[in-house]
């Protein structure tokens, strides 16, 4: 199996109830390591252009708003197959389907407060890879 970069977001919900390091710690001890972190408080624009794909749905106004009611960690984790890897270890997008052990059934309140986003496929980790860091910013 590959080695993959993926993106990961800790987001306001997580961050406001101080939950950083035991979300890293799930990264860490399911094998993936991170190899850049910045925490940054995303403006209006950056989330709506980051979550772009989704700004016909019905709940890209309330999520962008979210994402920008506090500070987030973006980071991007690699690994073993990190893109999977990563969607295995966050657990369903619904942390009420999330199943146990995940970091959403652990920590998520709701399908919007969901702690974590993690990116869907090697293509898009890439875009969104380059969204936040410039390649000199990972250290592998
Ligand atoms: P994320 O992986 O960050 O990608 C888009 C986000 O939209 C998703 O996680 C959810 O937190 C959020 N979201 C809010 N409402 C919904 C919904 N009804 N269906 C899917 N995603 C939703």
């Amino acid at each position: 199996m590959a080695i993959e970069r993926t993106l990961s977001i800790i987001k306001p919900d997580a961050t406001r109830r101080n939950l950083t390091g035991a979300i890293n710690q799930r990264f860490e001890e399911a094998g993936l390591a991170i190899v850049a972190q910045r925490r940054i408080r995303l403006t209006e624009a950056q989330a709506r252009a980051f979550y772009a794909v989704h700004s016909e749905r019905a709940f890209y106004d309330d999520l962008c708003a979210f994402m920008t009611s506090g500070p987030v960690v973006v980071q991007v984790l690699e690994g073993e197959n990190a893109v999977d890897a990563n969607r295995t270890i966050m657990g369903a997008t619904n942390p009420a389907n999330a199943d146990s052990g995940t970091i959403r059934a652990s920590f998520g309140e709701t399908v919007e407060a969901n702690s974590v986003h993690g990116s869907d496929s090697p293509e898009n980790a890439a875009i969104e890879i380059a969204f936040f860091f410039a390649e000199t910013d990972i250290v592998g």
